[in-house]
């Protein structure tokens, strides 16, 4: 096997550092807090962490707000921390790849200040500036609750500046030459300290062209080449993942030709489609849209995931989909955002186990790495009456005490309320207890991580459906060399017995999650599935 492609095989984690484990009890989770919770993370079954911006921000957007990009955010430690928690990680076989904020940087960075404060400024040009707010009229706003247009005004210099997310965010100017250059500085410096990659935020939206919805520009393609080029020839095996949020047809392109572009990248289209099917009881939509996903080259990887720090996306849907996404996923209005849903896993699915594990035999079964946010292996809750995407970013509940065994710091203190409901307060929904607990989601969810960990077919191998005239059941083949595994999943609530033609074997099929067998009769495997029950057989 390749193991230049260990991202092809790797589970990933995806984890706010400010949430996860407060170290020095100022209330703020830390790299150091991080450090101490390696092993948890390596016992579930992680591969690779994906850490959310740790750079020094004013933390008006979590951090994707960025005013320095060769430190580390105050509150989260210093750079000593950063590179010890590389070391750490290493030595367990973690990987660490971080976000990379290339579209825009914080109002507060010393470019945009300067930029602003004088228009003879060499910075000016860091950033896009205009007489009228009527140029780029076609690009969408894509913070639609708070923003009224990509334009700011800019009243020291007396124009206005470009920027596609909040209005403290400036876009930075990709047609100046020197902004390509600072972002791979800014890349080397992080390479160079021994992260293994890169989660490239936001890279739809590099370039603006007049007549354009300003995103997918060819410039933006090109730029992005570059980028994969430099860490080609000097950082081999250090990966790109990209966020573009849009339909397979044109996430495509950014896995490049033949390789030069991005290792990987999220698959969004996919991700409500599997909350549909599962709501809907039916494999319809999963079948539509892989349909419409292309296999991709060897050394390119679909990244999977259910759900991450922001809300859960609709941008990917039509519209009667989602109007129906949020009747039945969001009937609070508190729970929508922007084009989306601003809940965690557990809620989104009834806090029912079952539905929950249904959901990640899909996640870890179909093509691509899976991705895992903090807390979801638990089961956390959300907060809605929290202001913006802050519901789903409250601190990891590791124990019952009155902290969460988050940090000991006054509650006042801690960055924002840690879960104190019924269902799903730090006693309900905690670590510990469901390390105790063999029953628990996080044993389910640890298995599962581990099943998979024996099979390359999951990681690397073809897919193809099986055909199952019961809609009920999603069922498909994962191929890889020798291995043969038969995913089947009842998607909906009541027991369905299905036959499938097979040719007879002389074995058992062996249930990989529980150790289960099942004979193939008379050329037909016949299998009674009790309602959301899954079964990886190889
Ligand atoms: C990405 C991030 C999101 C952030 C935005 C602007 O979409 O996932 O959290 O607000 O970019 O940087």
């Amino acid at each position: 096997m390749d193991h230049t492609l260990w991202y092809k095989d790797a589970v990933f984690y995806e984890v706010y550092v400010r949430a996860f484990h407060d170290s020095d009890n100022d209330g703020h989770g830390d790299l150091r807090g991080m450090i101490e919770k390696l092993d948890y993370v390596k016992e579930l079954g992680v591969d690779c962490l994906w850490l959310l911006p740790i750079y020094p921000s004013p933390l008006k957007d979590d951090g994707y707000d960025i005013s320095n990009f060769y430190d580390v955010h105050p509150t989260y430690g210093t750079l000593d921390d950063f590179e010890e928690l590389l070391e750490e990680a290493h030595k367990r076989g973690l990987r660490v790849i971080m976000d990379l904020v290339l579209n825009h940087t914080s109002n507060m960075h010393p470019w945009f200040r300067a930029a602003r404060a004088n228009r003879n400024s060499i910075f000016r040009d860091y950033y896009v500036w205009s007489d009228s707010s009527l140029k780029y009229r076609d690009a969408r706003i894509i913070f639609l609750d708070t923003e009224e247009s990509n334009w700011g005004w800019d009243k020291k210099s007396e124009q206005y500046y470009w920027h596609r997310f909040y209005a403290s965010q400036p876009d930075l100017n990709y047609d100046n030459p020197a902004v390509q250059a600072e972002m791979l500085k800014v890349m080397s410096f992080w390479l160079d300290l021994g992260v293994d990659g890169f989660r490239a935020d936001a890279v739809p939206y590099l370039f603006e062209r007049e007549g354009t919805g300003c995103e997918n520009l060819p410039e933006t393609h090109a730029y992005l080449k570059e980028i994969r080029k430099f860490i080609n020839e000097r950082y081999p095996g250090r990966i790109l993942l990209a966020e573009a949020n849009q339909w397979p047809e044109d996430i495509i392109p950014y896995f490049g030709d033949g390789g030069d572009e991005f290792h990987m990248g999220f698959h969004f289209p996919i991700m409500p489609r599997i909350f549909m099917s599962i709501r809907k009881e039916h494999r319809t939509q999963l079948v539509w849209i892989m349909g419409r996903t292309p296999a991709l080259t060897e050394t390119n990887q679909w990244c999977m995931f259910l759900r991450n720090h922001d809300e859960l996306t609709l941008e990917m849907v039509t519209e009667e989909e989602r109007e129906w996404m949020w009747q039945e996923f969001a009937p609070d209005p508190r729970m929508r955002l922007n084009l989306g849903i601003r809940r965690r896993l557990a809620p989104l699915l009834d806090n029912d186990h079952r539905k929950i594990m249904l959901a990640n035999s899909l996640l870890f079964s179909l093509p691509g790495s899976p991705v895992i946010y903090y807390g979801d292996e638990i089961g956390m809750g959300d907060n809605i009456s929290l202001h913006d995407r802050n519901g789903v970013r409250t601190p990891m509940q590791w124990d019952d005490s009155s902290s969460a065994g988050f940090s000991k710091a006054p509650s006042q203190s801690v960055y924002l309320p840690i879960i104190d409901d019924d269902t799903y307060g730090r006693k309900q929904v905690n670590v510990k207890s469901q390390q105790d607990n063999p029953y628990s989601l996080w044993h389910s969810v640890r298995n599962m991580i581990h099943a998979r960990k024996k099979y390359p077919a999951f990681g690397r191998g073809d897919f193809q459906w099986i055909d199952c005239e019961n809609e009920a059941i999603a069922a498909y083949v994962r191929t890889y060399e020798d291995q043969v595994i038969y995913v089947f999943n009842n998607m909906s609530a009541s027991e369905h017995v299905i036959s499938i033609p097979m040719q007879d074997i002389p074995g058992p099929l062996t249930d990989i999650l529980t150790g289960k067998d099942y004979y193939i009769q008379d050329q037909t495997l016949t299998l009674k599935m009790s309602p959301r029950q899954y079964l990886w057989l190889v």
